[in-house]
This record gives C-alpha cells, sequence and structure tokens, in this order.
C-alpha cells in the first residue's frame, strides 16, 4: 500500500477539538499522510513518518473537504427572471417550482446528466467533497425515478423529494398526490435513495401540511429510508417539531423558528441545516444562528444549489454569509460546512480528518480557514492532487 505524505500544512483543520486548538482542533505546521484514500497520520511536520510519496503545500491551510448535505442538481432549465422579480420585490412561495418541473419532464436524460456533471465540477472546484442531491423536479413516477437514478451515478446521498410541491395536473387533489408519493413512486425511487424528503410549508399554497408531511415521511421510513424535512422557510409551521418527533437527521432551512422549535432541536439529534444563500437569493431575513448555536443545536451549513432559491454551488460563500450575516465566528461557519454537514447525514467518516476518516482534503490558496469569510468571492481552492 502506497503511504502519501502531505506537509507543509500552514494550518490544519482537524475537527478534533482534543487534537488542537479551538472547535476546528487546528494544528499548525502540520503533516498527514494518506493510505488507501484514508488518513492514516496527523501530526506535527517536524514528526512526521516516511512516506513513498511526498507533497509539500507551501504553508497553505488544509480542511476537510465540504459536506454539502442539501442539494437539488438534477433539472434543465434555469429562472433568472424569476429571481430579478424577486429583488424588486415579488416573494417567494414555492410557484416557480412548476416552471422548473416541466423543463426538467421534457429534458432528455443525457442532458441532465450534462448538467449534473457541470454542477458537480462547479462544486468540486470549491471544495465540495460530499454531496447530497435530492430529486423533486421530476413528481410523476417515471420522472423522479430518472432523477435519482442520475442523482445515484454520482453520489450516494440521494434524496427522493416527490413531495416538493403538487404538481400541476393533480392541483386541487393534494390527497390523490400524497397517496400516489407515498405508494407507486415511492416504491420505484426507494431502490435509488438513501433518503426521503418533503417540502413542509403549509404558508406556500404548493407545499404541504403537516399530516401530508406525515405521511410522507412515515411511509418513507417503512420502505427503509432515513427522512429529512425543508421546513421553517418561509414561515413559522409544523416542519421542525415533526422533524424532531420523527427523528429526522436534519430540518433544513430553519429561517423562522419558535422558543419550542428551539427547544425541540436542542433535545434532538435533529441538525439544523441553514441555508444563507437562500436567504440572499430571497431576499428573505437570515435564520438566527446565535441562539441555535448557543442553546447546543448541531448546525449545519448547505448551499441548497437549485433553479429557484439559490443558484450558487458554492459552499465558501455560504460560510461568507454565515459569518457576516448570521455573526458565526469564521470557525462556526467553517465546522457546520465540514462536521456539521457530515452530522446532517450522519456520516462519521467525512467532516473531519483523524486517522481513519477519508482523505477528503481541501487545501486553500490561504493560510488560514479565516480567510473563507474573510476574502468572499475570491476563488480560494488549490488542487495539487488533480491538476
Ligand atoms: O429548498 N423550498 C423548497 N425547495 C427548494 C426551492 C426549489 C425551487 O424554487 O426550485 C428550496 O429552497
Ligand atoms: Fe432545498
Amino acid at each position: 500500500m502506497i503511504a502519501h505524505l502531505v506537509t507543509g500544512i500552514g494550518e490544519l483543520v482537524t475537527n478534533h477539538p482534543g487534537c488542537g486548538d479551538g472547535p476546528l482542533g487546528l494544528l499548525p505546521d502540520a503533516a498527514l499522510v494518506v493510505e488507501d484514500g484514508r488518513v492514516a497520520w496527523v501530526g506535527p511536520a517536524s514528526a512526521a513518518p516516511a512516506a513513498d510519496a511526498r507533497t509539500d503545500v507551501g504553508g497553505r491551510a488544509v480542511l476537510p473537504g465540504f459536506v454539502d448535505s442539501h442539494t437539488h442538481l438534477v433539472f434543465a432549465g434555469e429562472r433568472s427572471a424569476e429571481f430579478e422579480a424577486r429583488m424588486s420585490g415579488v416573494p417567494y412561495d414555492g410557484g416557480g417550482i412548476a416552471s422548473t418541473v416541466a423543463a426538467t419532464r421534457d429534458a432528455g436524460e443525457d442532458a441532465l446528466r450534462a448538467r449534473l456533471a457541470t454542477l458537480m465540477a462547479e462544486l468540486r472546484a470549491q471544495g465540495t467533497t460530499t454531496v447530497e442531491i435530492k430529486s423533486g423536479y421530476g413528481l410523476s413516477v417515471a420522472d423522479e425515478e430518472r432523477s435519482l437514478r442520475l442523482a445515484r451515478e454520482v453520489t450516494e446521498e440521494t434524496t427522493f423529494l416527490g413531495a416538493h410541491v403538487v404538481p400541476p395536473e393533480y392541483r386541487g387533489r393534494t390527497d390523490d398526490y400524497v397517496a400516489l408519493v407515498t405508494g407507486p413512486m415511492l416504491t420505484a425511487c426507494a431502490p435509488h435513495a438513501r433518503w426521503i424528503d418533503v417540502f413542509c410549508e403549509p404558508a406556500s399554497p404548493h407545499a404541504f401540511d403537516g399530516d401530508a408531511s406525515r405521511a410522507v415521511l412515515e411511509a418513507g421510513r417503512g420502505a427503509g429510508l432515513g427522512l429529512r424535512v425543508h421546513g421553517n422557510q418561509l414561515a413559522p409551521g409544523p416542519g421542525v417539531r415533526l422533524a424532531v418527533e420523527l427523528g429526522a437527521a436534519s430540518v433544513d432551512h430553519c429561517t423562522f423558528l419558535t422558543d419550542a422549535d428551539i427547544d425541540a432541536l436542542a433535545g434532538s439529534d435533529t441538525v439544523a441545516t441553514l441555508l444563507p444563500g437562500v436567504e440572499f437569493s430571497t431576499r428573505q431575513p437570515y435564520p438566527d444562528a446565535r441562539r441555535l448555536l448557543d442553546a447546543g443545536v448541531t448546525v449545519a451549513l448547505a448551499t441548497d444549489c437549485n433553479p429557484g432559491t439559490c443558484f450558487s454551488s458554492s459552499m465558501p460563500l455560504c460560510i461568507a454569509l454565515a459569518v457576516r450575516e448570521m455573526r458565526m465566528t469564521p470557525a462556526e461557519a467553517v465546522r457546520a460546512a465540514t462536521a456539521g454537514a457530515a452530522a446532517a447525514l450522519r456520516r462519521t467518516d467525512v467532516g473531519h480528518l483523524g486517522v481513519g476518516a477519508r482523505a477528503d482534503l481541501t487545501v486553500l490558496n490561504a493560510p488560514s480557514h479565516r480567510h473563507l469569510a474573510y476574502r468572499p468571492g475570491v476563488p480560494m481552492v488549490h488542487r495539487p492532487f488533480e491538476e
């Protein structure tokens, strides 16, 4: 087995507080050894063992690759006109999803696959190494199955989101659509999915109320899928408490939270995933990350990359927004984008760089993780192992 030494690390983010400074477990002047795709040794560069190969990263910061635990990357078309209207005051209510559904149904499989590959390359270039991908722009048995099959070609973290909105042909017949989602659609999609998700948002005329959401999640659990929820994006509602009650791995958005929602999250294993790119792109108020963190809730950051509410694949942008707009410290934001998001996917092999972790390294063209927020909009990722 080849041992590859990565040395000259100016700052190593281990995410093991016992292993270095602060919540990120920072090690200065560090090195690590990679064997068979896993971290085999971590420590001071001065104590590094002999290895078969060696890469010196020249004093740069090295982080665990970002974990983007919430994306919708299988779609056709774009909605820049909707974005422009929103910037001049038209509120988001989920109604635009139908136009992406129409474009996605019309698209050929090769076109969807090519678009997905382009987006995946975009994510990777910005330091993301683990990606969750949801369906939700097919909304028929065949189109949802196709979306998940394509997503599975590029990631194991696939999520069935048949309950994204009620599609036009079921308008006014939500119960019939929920029966389709929890019946034949789930049967066709479950073999390609690890998770099930629902857009639980009674404030949207297009999404699902608490009862319908519960039916979807319970059916998914019955089919062996883990649970995730889009909740409390547009208004306070039942999403967060439903997610906690059913033991969901994550509830995502969390823009409008009550005290009871925070208390429920604090006493649970459900991660609160914040998606600040959405607030940026919809002109909503940002979630109260400080209240969540101060209550002891595990917080994740993800992009939500999708053509409606946030057409950005940039985890560095999310980190910068989390620091500037949600008052997270740079360390809290980096932790949320790595270890927090790994927890949101219930993964222990990614999101940290302890011995045994996957050797998913993100190398910055900078000496410290702080530069991700300090230099917003600047390409920060150096890829010494790929170029
Ligand atoms: O996570 N809120 C629901 N779904 C997506 C948006 C999808 C769209 O507008 O196309 C979200 O924000
Ligand atoms: Fe989403």
